[in-house]
Formats: C-alpha cells, sequence, structure tokens
C-alpha cells in the first residue's frame, strides 16, 4: 500500500549537509552545514525526493500538493535524524552502585579489575534470555527516537564467551526488526579479559580470532570489529592481531582507543586502516596526525569523559589537524548510561572546543561515515533516506544554547512520523 507523500515546509533553516556523502567531513568543511531559509522537503515512501526552498517545490509539486500530508514547519529547524556511531545497546541490568562508588573516590579501572564494571555487566548479560535482552534494547531505542536519533551502531561485548556474544547480536537484529530506529552491529568479543582467562589473556584473545571471528562473519551478525585496547586490557599488539585476523574476514576493524591513558591506540587506527578511533581522551598529537592522513574517523564520546569525571578528548586540536570528528553516546550502563546525542553535542562545545555547526556535522553526516552508511544518512538530500528530525528552535545554534532540554518537535524514520 502506498502512503501519502509527506510535504514538510517553512522550515527557519534546513541544516542539508549537502555534498558531503562520499568523504566524511574535515576542518573548515566541518563548519558548512549548506542551511536552506525557508527550507521544504518533498517525502514519497521512505525517500526524500527533493530538497529545496518552500517557494520552489511548491512550484515543482504544484499539481500534487492537496494529496499530500502538509507539516509546517515554521519557526523550526530542520536536520537530518541524528547518527549515534558508537553504543553498547545490548546489555542486562544496570550499574547505579558503581555509580555511587566512583563519587566515594574510587576509580572506573579499579571497579573494574575487583570484578565489577564491565565484567558485572556481563555476567547479568549471560543471565539474561534473548527476549529479556531485546525488550530493554526497545526501551533504550524509544529513548534515542525521542531525542532525534534515527541510526545507531550497537556493539556485543557483554558475553565473552561465543553463546553470549551471539546472544547479543542476535538480541540487537530483533531490535532492529522491531524498532525504527536502525541498528549497525559490531562485534566486540575483546570487550575485556573474562575472569576465566584473566592468567592468560592471549588464550583469549586466539579464542576470539580462531572461534568467534569465524562465526561472526559466516552469519553475518556483524560489520565491524571491535577490541578495548587499553593498558590493564588488551594491549596495541593484541589489538592488531585481532583486528588484521577479522580484516582478512571482511569485518571492518574499529577500536575503543586511549581512553584513560595514552597506549598508541589511535596509532594503531591509522596502521590498521580502522574506519573509526574512538574515545581518544589520551590521543597524542601524533596519533591525530596519523589519523588525519589516513582519513579516520575520531568518534568523540564526551558523555564519558563527563560521567567519569575526566578531562574531554582533545576534539579541537583534532579538527584543526585534519581529523574527522565525529559524535557519539557511548550508551552503556557503566561509563556512560545515556541515549542522548544533543548533550552529547553541548558537551562537545562545552569540553572539547566544537562549535554548534561543527557538533551538527559530528552528529549527522561525520557520525554516518563512521558507521559506513553516509550514502543512506546523515543528510537531507534527494535519493536519501527519509530520516529526518524536527527542532522547537527557530535556529541552529539555539540547539547547543539551550542546554539540557528535548527540543525535539518531529521525528520522521523512512519517511514515517514515528515521534510528534
Ligand atoms: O566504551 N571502554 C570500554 N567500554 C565501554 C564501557 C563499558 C562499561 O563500563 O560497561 C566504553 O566506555
Ligand atoms: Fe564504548
Amino acid at each position: 500500500m502506498h502512503s501519502k507523500p509527506i510535504f514538510i515546509k517553512h522550515a527557519n533553516q534546513m541544516i542539508t549537509l549537502k555534498g558531503s556523502s562520499a568523504q566524511p567531513l574535515t576542518k573548515e568543511k566541518m563548519s558548512e552545514l549548506h542551511i536552506i531559509e525557508d527550507g521544504a522537503v518533498w517525502i514519497e515512501e521512505d525517500i526524500i525526493k527533493s530538497a529545496g526552498t518552500t517557494a520552489e517545490l511548491e512550484a515543482d509539486y504544484q499539481s500534487r500538493l492537496h494529496d499530500a500530508e502538509i507539516i509546517d514547519a515554521s519557526g523550526k529547524i530542520l536536520l537530518p535524524g541524528l547518527v549515534d556511531p558508537h553504543t553498547h545497546l545490548v546489555y542486562a541490568g544496570s550499574r547505579e552502585e558503581e555509580f555511587n562508588m566512583r563519587l566515594n573516590g574510587a576509580t572506573y579501572m579499579e571497579i573494574m579489575n575487583n570484578g565489577g564494571g564491565i565484567h558485572a555487566t556481563t555476567s547479568m548479560t549471560r543471565k539474561a534470555s534473548e527476549e529479556e535482552l531485546v525488550e530493554a534494547s526497545l526501551v533504550r531505542l524509544d529513548r534515542f527516537l525521542k531525542h532525534g536519533v534515527t541510526t545507531i551502531e550497537a556493539k556485543s561485548g557483554y558475553g565473552l564467551d561465543w553463546e553470549t556474544e551471539r546472544k547479543q547480536l542476535t538480541a540487537a537484529r530483533k531490535a532492529d526488526e522491531l524498532h525504527p530506529v536502525d541498528i549497525i552491529r559490531t562485534f566486540m568479543g575483546a570487550h575485556a579479559v573474562p575472569a576465566e582467562y584473566k592468567e592468560n589473556p592471549d588464550a583469549f584473545v586466539d579464542l576470539v580470532i580462531e572461534e568467534m571471528l569465524p562465526k561472526v562473519a559466516e552469519e553475518k551478525l556483524a560489520v565491524f570489529n571491535d577490541i578495548f585496547c587499553e593498558r590493564g586490557v588488551f594491549t596495541p599488539e593484541q589489538s592488531r592481531k585481532l583486528l588484521e585476523a577479522g580484516k582478512k574476514l571482511g569485518l571492518i576493524p574499529k577500536i575503543h582507543a586511549d581512553e584513560i591513558e595514552p597506549y598508541e591506540g589511535a596509532e594503531l587506527a591509522a596502521e590498521v586502516g580502522a574506519i573509526s578511533a574512538d574515545h581518544l581522551l589520551r590521543a597524542s598529537d601524533k596519533g591525530m596526525e596519523m589519523m588525519a592522513e589516513k582519513g579516520v574517523i575520531g568518534v568523540l564520546l564526551p558523555g564519558t569523559a563527563f560521567f567519569l569525571m575526566a578531562e574531554a578528548a582533545r576534539g579541537r586540536r583534532m579538527i584543526d589537524k585534519g581529523v574527522p570528528v565525529a559524535l557519539s553516546t557511548d550508551c552503556n550502563p557503566g561509563s556512560s548510561p545515556t541515549c542522548s546525542m544533543p548533550f552529547m553535542m553541548n558537551l562537545a562545545c562545552m569540553h572539547m572546543g566544537l562549535t554548534p555547526a561543527e557538533a551538527i556535522t559530528a552528529a549527522t553526516i561525520n557520525a554516518a561515515h563512521a558507521i559506513n552508511r553516509a550514502k543512506d544518512v546523515g543528510s537531507i538530500e534527494a535519493g536519501k533516506k527519509a530520516d529526518l528530525l524536527l527542532l522547537n528552535v527557530p535556529n541552529y545554534m539555539q540547539m547547543q544554547y539551550h542546554y539540557g532540554m528535548n527540543h525535539t518537535d518531529t521525528v520522521i524514520k523512512n519517511g514515517k512520523v514515528v515521534v510528534k
């Protein structure tokens, strides 16, 4: 059955980010936005058919206007649906006790090394059924959608055994089928060394490489392959080995790099040709330069620094050095229990030195590039998916200026109004 076309008109500012589908944006290009005033979009089925000024589209579609569902966007801004390129969506339980411990002085790594942290979520996730994981994920997906997010990446990594890693990825696939938000899956079997392998982490890395990666590829459970490269977790050597092994099976490398300590993770990301290096709180200048050279996207997670009360990544410096920067929530139960991309955009301005325009680019088209989806989403252009976000502010700067509030007015996903 065909649905009515949707005509959105009179957007005060329509932020198109057009012409950016081939390459992630760097330097000055991150500020361009390509805004159309009094903007309009014509949507048919799940696709943007045309984007331009209201006058242009009213002329072009004159004979069909009576047939369309009209959305008047006067006084509001229209942007591409937000993209979150790094989440740990699928998990059981929560860890507010650890939050309390950290407020009393314990560190994230101390908690993890004492069997809490990722290990705590792993034992809860191992016990949960696939259905329970789907249910918990759907609740979070609703929260993402209400904050204007229409596509996310989601990682496994709370199983650390094949059965549970697989269960997380199949739960993500089911949640994707059941919910309007699109989910792109990442395998992260090497998220922590499980207690069973504490004395022999190399054997665990070999297990992931030999037993898990081939099944992930064969069952097409994930597009990307990620590892937590951090002192006390996995070394750069182990990370290189695992990411190279994934590449041979067609899994694209991603890496949790230089989050807690400098560990040459950014350098490694450039060397293995990762699509993105994520976190980068302690990335070196050399690592940034190597990433810029190779076009590795820096996925910055300002909520993690905020919630761990750590100094934020040097986003300004990365952009100035030519790294294409994207933003993400890192949604997870330990270091960033949030689904709010708009708050991440605000933090990126306040703590990383990004401008509101750069934050928008980082949360849309560059985020889409970080998960290889820029051909479909991340900008408002004819032929792209009709994933759109209408915000109740008159210009894009007010989105960041009025902080800590949800300005979502309407969300359109795959050509359907899903939040109103
Ligand atoms: O991206 N750094 C490692 N992994 C997650 C946190 C996972 C957790 O604490 O449950 C992160 O911050
Ligand atoms: Fe993460």
